[in-house]
């Protein structure tokens, strides 16, 4: 049988949790069905994908406030994207940034499911489920480094990384909701940044806490397991 009890614990704990992010939609205002821009979905996970939330944040709003519309940000100077990118590093993102929006813009706005997004210059398997999931709420699954530390909890997975990243996608995957598909991507990664953390995560305050197997055995803290390099 299909588990949905998890994802329901999930989402009521994110309803009152869920961190302020100034690319993200409340689960408030999405219940009310405003759903976030899918340009905003789209700058914000090409920003995340090698920077923390906290270094961000600001690049995040300077684009917008620059670059409102996906259209606008395709037809700015490469220099003046470059320039303003300055600092966040990894600069091949910042080409793919202009790239993908100009397809985007060829495309007359952004496609909604995985394998059309991951057509796009810059847009992998992790990002194509983010931007699916959060900007349309297609039930698609995210998988980064938050998302498999919770399942290696959560299922007690012992085989270290990046060994068990197939057994712990389909747990991700098996969790993942056909409905609030956006806020459910959203929560994991609330749940892995905030209380799920490498190391001491707060098991006591977890709404996963009884479900939680590596918990039961007092080894949370110890997992995911990494294999030597
Ligand atoms: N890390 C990657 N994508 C994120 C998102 N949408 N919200 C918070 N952290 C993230």
């Amino acid at each position: 049988m299909r588990d949905t009890a998890k994802a329901s614990d999930l989402l009521d704990w994110y309803d009152t949790h869920a961190r302020t992010l100034p690319w993200r939609t409340s689960p408030s205002d999405r219940a009310a069905g405003i759903m976030p821009d899918p340009y905003a979905v789209w700058l914000s996970e090409i920003m995340l994908q090698q920077t923390t939330v906290a270094a961000v944040k600001s690049y995040f709003t300077r684009f917008l406030l620059l670059w409102p519309t996906v259209e606008a940000l395709a037809a700015a100077r490469d220099e003046d994207v470059m320039a303003e990118w300055a600092g966040l590093g990894y600069y091949a993102r910042a080409r793919n940034l202009l790239k993908c929006a100009r397809a985007v813009t060829e495309l007359g706005g952004f496609p909604q499911t995985r394998a059309e997004l991951e057509a796009l210059p810059g847009i992998g398997p992790y990002t194509s489920a983010a931007i699916s999931s959060i900007a349309y709420d297609h039930p698609e699954t995210v998988l980064d480094g938050n998302v498999e530390r919770v399942m290696s909890r959560l299922y007690t997975v012992l085989e270290p990384l990046p060994d068990s990243k197939e057994t712990l996608r389909a747990h991700a995957a098996g969790l993942t909701p056909d409905q609030r598909a956006g806020d459910y991507a959203q929560a994991v990664m609330d749940l892995g940044a905030t209380l799920c953390t490498p190391k001491s995560p707060a098991c006591g305050i977890c709404p996963w806490r009884a479900p939680c197997t590596a918990r039961a055995e007092g080894i949370a803290d110890t997992l995911p397991r990494k294999r030597p390099k």
